[in-house]
This record gives C-alpha cells, structure tokens and sequence, in this order.
C-alpha cells in the first residue's frame, strides 16, 4: 500500500525545534507513515507537490516566528491553503511557573504565534501544538543574557531539566508524542462533519 507522504519544515535559532520535529518523525515513523524532515536553514524545499500533510515548525524570539519558516509560509502560501497543514512552534510560554506554564500567557501565546499565524496566511491547520523550548545561557545574545539572568534563577529553583550547564530544556516529550500521534489518527481517519468528510480531509 502506498504511504502517505508527509513533510515537516522547521525554524530554528537555538535547537529546541530540531529536537521536537525530530520527535515528531519519530512518533510518525512508528506509525508506518513516510516522513521527511527539513531544517530550513540548512536545505530549500523547492516542491511540496507529493505531499499528504505539511507540518510547519518554529521557535520563537520576541514574539517572532524565524525568518526561514516565515518565509516558508509566505513563498508556499497558494498551496498550503489546500493541503492538510498542522503547525507547532516551541516557546517560553509553555514552562514556568510550576513548570507547565501559565494557563493566561499559553492562551495568548496560543493565539499570536499560532492561530494568528494561521490566519495571517489564510491557512486551516489539522493541529496546533504549542511545545517548550530551550533556554541556552552559552548562546544568547549578549543583551537577552543579561535580560534573562532572573529567569535563570527561577529555571534553576524550578528544578527545570539543565541539560548541560547553562541549558534549560522545558520541552515536554509526553505532550509532544501524543500531539504527533493524534495527527497520525486524524490523517488516519479523517473528521466526518455533517456526515461528509471536511474539505481539509478531502485535499489529495
Ligand atoms: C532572546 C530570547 C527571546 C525569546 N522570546 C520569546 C518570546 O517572545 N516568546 C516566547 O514564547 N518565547 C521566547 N523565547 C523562548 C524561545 O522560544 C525558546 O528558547 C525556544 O527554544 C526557541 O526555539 P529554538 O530553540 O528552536 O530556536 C525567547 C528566547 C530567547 C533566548
């Protein structure tokens, strides 16, 4: 039987993204579908013809999403609006405080880098997730280092993950494998709405 083809392209400045679309993969991989994953930073996608569902990815600095992933949204935009799209970004939101954020700040994070980003391009995404990132010390720029130095202190009391000194890591993986196994389900069984399959379910 034929795979479904699916492409995951992501934006990255401090390596959170990478990790997370890699997760994503991952979980889609086990479920025998045929993914390929691309860091926009270090290869063009020229074509996404081929593929079933298209998942967008990028980190997040003050409120933006990267250049690259922008820019990806903004060049593919006429086709996006007919395929089946899914898009996550990794951002402070979702951490401190007690860990999985505050309910207030996730909604509007929510909202600016995710459902704004949607409607912006004219887009209806299958899923949304908001993931959390990386907090490296050693790789900030100088300005937010100093900005950010509370912060750290907070990240350290919390008892958040230091994956290496100076590297805070808030991603939660459980939250992330069950966002990409829920994608699985629904390229699996497409919605039924008002018994007929939604045009999103249609696309390909
Ligand atoms: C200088 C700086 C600014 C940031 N600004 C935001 C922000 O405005 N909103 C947010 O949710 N997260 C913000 N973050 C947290 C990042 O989203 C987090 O570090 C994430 O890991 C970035 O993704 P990346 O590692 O793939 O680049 C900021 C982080 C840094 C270092």
């Amino acid at each position: 039987m034929k795979k479904n083809k699916i492409l995951i392209v992501y934006g990255t400045r401090y390596g959170a993204t990478t990790g997370t679309a890699e997760e994503i993969a991952k979980v889609l991989q086990d479920e025998e579908l045929d993914v390929k994953v691309v860091n926009l930073k270090k290869e063009k996608v020229r074509d996404i013809a081929e593929y079933e569902l298209i998942i967008i990815g990028s980190g997040i600095q003050i409120n933006r999403w990267t250049s690259k992933a922008e820019g990806f949204l903004k060049r593919f935009s006429r086709e996006l609006e007919n395929k089946k799209v899914a898009l996550f970004v990794s951002s402070g939101a979702q951490g401190l405080p007690d860990h999985d954020g505050d309910p207030e700040e996730i909604g509007r994070a929510r909202r600016k880098y995710l459902e704004e980003k949607a409607s912006k391009y004219n887009l209806h995404p299958i899923s949304m997730g908001l993931f959390g990132g990386i907090w490296d010390y050693n790789n900030m720029p100088f300005w937010a280092k100093k900005f950010m130095g509370p912060l750290k202190l907070e990240l350290k009391a919390a008892g958040i993950k230091e994956t290496k000194p100076g590297v805070y890591d808030t991603r939660n993986w459980d939250a992330i494998q069950n966002w990409a196994k829920e994608l699985a389900k629904e390229l699996a069984n497409p919605p039924i709405i008002n018994g007929e399959m939604s045009e999103l379910a249609k696309c390909n």
